[in-house]
């Protein structure tokens, strides 16, 4: 397709990538590259820029003149709107060039990515008809000589940092409402997948934005991500990761007061009852654990079954999870593919051994699959233990791999307590065919989203956030644009009267 931008073909030549700051591409200033592996096949096929904090200074430099200075700062809303537009149709001619990319960066499914990549569009659009709409209020001053109004203004510039695990569908939910409310970006995606946010940088160029409002640095967390939390120049700070990278952040960006909104980690459980469909909540139950091998903070990694029903869900989630068709993500047959770099692999394992060692039994999975042709990856089996209980290790830390933990429950109070008996709480399943049930349930979950016969919905019109240690603020849904915005008080005093200077009034 000529129209192309993004350069699907990830394997003529191993490319080396340069950052985006102030519009230009530049090379690390460290003369620093590092490699960037596919999980499926163990290959280097692309070198990423170890940047440092000399340009992570210079990207907070170009956001900062651009929001200050530059012609973004004073477009109005409607043609934000405008320049967002542009850059949702650019997306869409290039949407699957950039699924490509990610896969071959972190082993996800093609049609896994594909699905998120063209989704950025949804958030584009929705965003940009809320450009133009940021309003304030007038308010009815108690004194009658005042005329009183807010303004919402955009919050400055923002810094972005991203996981490996869905690198633009978790930079869009930072970036459209960003972009909407009149803020400048700096973007640090991980370090493992930093190759998709790259060349999105070049259709941010094509679309006409001017230089400076999105810019992307690349390297390690500890040196690049957390220089960027660091600097000063920063207002706003937009993270999605581990809870414990989260609470470093959000210390590190206290040091100069940059608000922040964390979306963090999660142990989330999906509650089957037995008056649910069953063969619906099989399906939900694998969607929630298996799909993108586990690898997401909403995987609902705790199954809560009814005791009466347990046996028979076991026995149908074991058939559906011993015949997953694990291998290439790029192939359309494939069902879960690696996960996405060996350290992570590593972790997995070791929690599977925790498992057998705290006394939960393994239904199904249990390890590394033995087949030869996946042996080049970073597979791991579809696990479920039985027989966990929610005091265990494997009950209450993110895992972020294939493996469910299935506990049992009596009754509505218990699966209730149990559920909540967490130190998370970003999401939830509940499984059942009693209308009451279901919002008494949801109503009671200690969590920011609850889906109710369903597992993994997600919109760009749709709040998403955690409670306690899974996060901070929403994403998504109107208000997110709130988390871009300060308030601003306008007094205008009528009367042109004096008055006593020595009380408040
Ligand atoms: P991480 O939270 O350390 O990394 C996420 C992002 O933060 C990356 O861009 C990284 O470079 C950056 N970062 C790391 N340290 C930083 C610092 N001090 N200051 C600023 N930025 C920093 O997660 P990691 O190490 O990649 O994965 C470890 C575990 O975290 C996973 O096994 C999983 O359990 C969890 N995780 C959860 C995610 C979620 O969506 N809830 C996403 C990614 C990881
Ligand atoms: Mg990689």
């Amino acid at each position: 397709m000529s129209d192309l931008i993004v350069d699907p073909s990830g394997d003529e030549k191993k490319r080396s990538y340069s950052m985006l700051i102030d519009g230009d591409w530049r090379p690390p200033t460290s003369g620093r590259r590092f490699e960037t592996v596919n999980p499926f096949d163990g290959a280097a096929w692309a070198e990423i820029p170890e940047g440092t904090e000399a340009d992570v200074d210079a990207a907070v430099g170009a956001a900062r003149a651009a929001f200050d200075s530059g012609p973004w700062g004073k477009a109005t809303g409607t043609e934000r709107a405008a320049a967002m537009r542009r850059l949702a149709d650019l997306v869409e001619r290039n949407a699957e060039a950039l699924a490509r990319i990610e896969t071959t960066d972190n082993g996800k499914l093609l049609r896994e990515t594909h699905t998120q990549t063209k989704a950025l569009l949804g958030w584009l659009q929705y965003f940009a008809g809320a450009a133009d709409k940021i309003e304030g209020a007038t308010i009815p001053a108690d004194k009658p000589n005042y005329f009183l109004y807010t303004r919402h203004e955009p919050v400055g510039v923002v810094a972005a940092i991203t996981p490996w695990n869905s690198p633009l569908l978790l930079l869009i939910w930072k970036l459209a409402p960003a972009l909407a409310a009149g803020c400048t970006v700096v973007v640090k995606p991980a370090e493992q997948t930093s190759a998709s946010t790259l060349e999105f940088g070049r259709l941010f160029e094509a679309a006409g934005f001017p230089s400076g409002v999105f810019n992307v640095v690349t390297g390690t967390g500890p040196d690049c991500g957390r220089a960027l939390i660091r600097h000063p120049g920063v207002d706003k700070v937009a993270f999605t990761g581990s809870t414990a990278t989260g609470i470093a952040v959000m210390k590190d960006a206290a040091d100069h007061l940059a608000g922040v909104s964390l979306e963090l980690g999660g142990k989330s459980p999906n509650i089957v009852f037995d008056d649910a469909d069953l063969e619906e909540a099989t399906n939900g139950v694998v969607a929630g654990i298996f799909a993108a091998t586990g690898q997401t903070c909403i995987a609902g990694s705790r199954l809560l079954v009814q005791q009466g029903i347990h046996d028979d869900l076991v026995a149908r989630l074991v058939e559906r999870a011993a015949r997953i068709k694990l291998g290439d993500p790029l192939e359309p047959a494939t069902e879960m593919g690696p996960v996405a770099f060996p350290e992570q692999q590593a972790k997995i394992v070791d929690y599977l051994d925790l498992g057998r060692h705290e006394g939960a039994t393994v239904a199904t999975g249990g390890g590394v699959p033995g087949d030869a042709s996946l042996a080049g990856g970073c597979f791991v089996e579809p696990t479920i233990f039985t027989g966990v209980d929610n005091g265990m290790r494997i009950a209450r830390e993110e895992i972020f791999g294939p493996v469910l933990a299935v506990i049992p429950f009596a009754d509505e109070e218990e699966a209730v307590r149990i559920a909540n008996d967490s130190d998370f709480g970003l999401a939830a399943g509940v499984w059942t065919g009693d209308v009451r049930r279901a919002h008494r349930v949801a109503h009671a979950l200690r969590a920011g989203t609850v889906w109710v016969n369903s597992y993994r919905a997600v919109s760009f019109a749709a709040p998403f956030g955690g409670f306690r240690q899974s996060g901070l603020g929403r994403e998504s849904g109107l208000e997110s644009i709130r988390e871009f915005t300060e308030v601003k008080t306008v007094w205008i005093e009528l009367s042109g009267q004096t008055r006593d200077p020595f009380s408040i009034g």
